[in-house]
């Protein structure tokens, strides 16, 4: 059986979020494909390898197989894993990885699990690969659309393009979560005010999209977010070149996130911008779902 699940991406609010501040989040147009089969052993198969269940090369995978086993237990399957979006770059790689291989492994055996269930047990193996996380990535991955979160409301999810860019510098959240966490405790009063800030900007953001789409608004409201995502310190040399270069093409953009690398985004009339490392992508209405 083959499924397969979305990445996301974060329009505004990464980092606030962390601090139950309102952000913004899409899933994409770029998914990720887990072709399960029942065997007598286990054997996984991606674009970083061919392992046994492996919790060092293949964690997501084998934590998926593992809380899998907790519901139905099973002597052997093989995983082979094809994805389209970028590994570690901010875009929900991890989780699209789970929630998929989740599905699949469902359709399979035959659990009869509901999708509630699927997104209860990728929070889950988040938890055991990472010891945190919000759950949003996996929350996303799962339902598609476009949402606010902490509170999850869904929102219209409408078609534009967002422009990606991808530094190709990793960005490890869990490094970015506690450098900001770092400067949060030395100056709380400084910090907390910027976290404010970017709630406020989720919020207008959400608006502009249900008013339709004042893109001059929007640019405002990202220039402003990433302004905010510098001042914590979460942005990088090269995401800043980017941004540069892109301001010199009159296009507005932010890092999405956690940062010290990974992808820039822009949103409005980027369809025909010839950018190295760059691709169009577009928010996804579906979340996981069985391939034919
Ligand atoms: O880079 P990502 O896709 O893992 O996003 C991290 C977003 C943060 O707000 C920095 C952390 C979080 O859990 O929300």
């Amino acid at each position: 059986m083959k499924a397969s699940a979305p990445a996301k991406i974060i329009l505004f609010g990464e980092h606030a979020v962390v601090y139950r501040k309102h952000a913004l989040v899409t899933a994409v147009n770029l998914r990720c494909f887990a072709d399960v089969k029942r065997s007598s052993d286990f054997k996984i198969i991606s674009p970083l390898g061919i392992t046994k269940l492996d919790f060092e090369t293949h964690p997501w995978i084998s934590y998926a197989i593992k809380n899998f086993s907790n519901i139905k237990p099973i002597n052997g399957v093989e995983v082979r894993i094809e994805s389209q979006i970028p590994i570690a770059s901010g875009l929900g790689s991890s989780a699209a990885v789970t929630v998929s291989v989740l599905k699949a492994l469902d359709a399979e055996f035959e659990t009869g699990l509901s999708n509630d269930d699927i997104c209860e047990i990728a929070r889950k193996v988040e938890i055991d690969v990472q010891g945190a996380g919000s759950g949003t990535d996996p929350f996303i991955s799962t339902f598609g659309g476009m949402w606010l979160i902490p509170e999850r409301k869904k929102l219209n999810c409408k078609d534009f393009n967002i422009l990606v860019v991808d530094t190709k510098e990793k960005s490890i959240t869990s490094e970015m979560v506690k450098k900001v966490a770092e400067l949060r405790n030395k100056y709380p009063e400084i910090i907390d005010p910027i976290f404010d800030a970017i709630d406020g900007i989720s919020l207008r953001a959400m608006e502009v999209f249900d008013t339709g789409f004042d893109w001059k608004k929007l640019a405002d409201l990202i220039f402003l977010n990433q302004c905010l995502l510098r001042a914590i310190g979460v942005s990088s040399s090269k995401i800043e070149k980017i941004i540069e270069m892109l301001s010199e093409k009159g296009i507005t953009a932010k890092l999405t996130g956690a940062g010290g690398g990974g992808c820039v985004i822009a949103i409005g009339d980027v369809e025909d911008l010839k950018i190295d490392n760059s691709f169009i992508v577009k928010p996804e209405k579906e979340g996981v779902r069985i391939e034919e």
